[in-house]
């Protein structure tokens, strides 16, 4: 089985998301699959103009010349794709939109019914690998990935292919605070065990059996719980208790009003 995986964090090799994918693609390579990893950030994928160009003038091929022409080679040869992304307002990121946005020269311009009546594009090769999704996002709770979990059907009935797995961890942020909190360690390598066994489960069965499935989406800590140790979090992060460089008691006092902020200094470690 190849299995070839496109990350779309912005923080490439440093993200949450990206533990959570190189648990799986460890255990599956384990288990014998052929390996890709990608991060997408690392890649030149210019946004999509929309101009038809791929559907007409020059069938299945793009005006841009950049590295999307490899990635879609990589995505064809592969049987099954993991697009991964953490939740950016409540959907993929934006470079995981880029990419499947550029995918498009994969199809083909004619409209015709899908197997329940409704009408899509036809896809230029018949071979479409099965697509297993995971995401990764802040909040405690599992229904934050309604909406991407939806996107990402409609995106595989689009490519006429079908979801094999989903893999969603809320509260994704204690992956990275396991290194430096150990009230965390536990869960969070019980739970990088299970993503390893997925991955060879996966290899081996062609499926992630609804046990594992089950136990991969247990809450690391309890949500309440959770919401308290971010908040106290932030609350250190923010000493000055700021809003874009601004006290947020004097925000408050001027409700808001003519209040002219400086652009907030960057701070990578803030970002959750
Ligand atoms: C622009 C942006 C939008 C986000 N939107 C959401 C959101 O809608 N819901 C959520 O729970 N977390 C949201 N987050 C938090 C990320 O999903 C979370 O930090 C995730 O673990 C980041 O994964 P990464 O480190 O692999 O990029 C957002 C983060 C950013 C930067």
């Amino acid at each position: 089985m190849k299995i070839t995986s496109f990350n779309g964090s912005p923080w490439g090799r440093q993200g949450h998301t990206y533990i959570m994918k190189y648990e799986f693609l460890f255990g599956a390579q384990q288990a014998g699959a052929k390996i890709q990893d990608i991060q997408l950030v690392e890649k030149k994928i210019t946004a999509c103009n929309g101009c038809g160009v791929c559907f007409y003038k020059t069938p299945g091929k793009c005006v841009f010349k950049d590295d999307m022409e490899g990635l879609i080679h990589q995505y064809l040869s592969s049987d099954v794709v993991i697009l991964v992304t953490p939740l950016h307002m409540d959907n993929v990121s934006t470079l995981m939109k880029a990419f499947m946005d550029r995918l498009i020269p994969m199809l083909e311009p004619h409209l015709e019914k899908d197997s329940q009546g409704q009408y899509r594009r036809g896809i230029r090769s018949d071979k479409q690998p099965k697509l297993l999704v995971m995401s990764g996002c802040a909040m405690p709770e599992h229904n934050q990935f309604e909406a991407l979990q939806f996107f990402f059907r409609r995106f595989a009935r689009t490519m006429h292919t079908e979801i094999v797995g989903e893999i969603y961890r809320p509260e994704a942020g204690l992956l990275h605070l396991a290194s430096v909190d150990i009230q965390f360690s536990a869960a969070v390598e019980e739970y990088r065990e299970l993503l390893r066994a997925a991955g060879k489960e996966f290899v081996e069965t062609g499926e992630i059996r609804k046990e594992l499935s089950d136990r991969l989406r247990k809450s690391l800590i309890e949500p309440d719980r959770y919401a308290e140790y971010a908040n106290n979090l932030w609350d250190r992060l923010l000493p000055k208790r700021t809003f874009m460089g601004v006290p947020v008691d004097i925000l408050e006092k001027k409700n808001h009003k003519n209040i002219s902020v400086e652009p907030r200094k960057s701070s990578p470690e803030a970002t959750e």
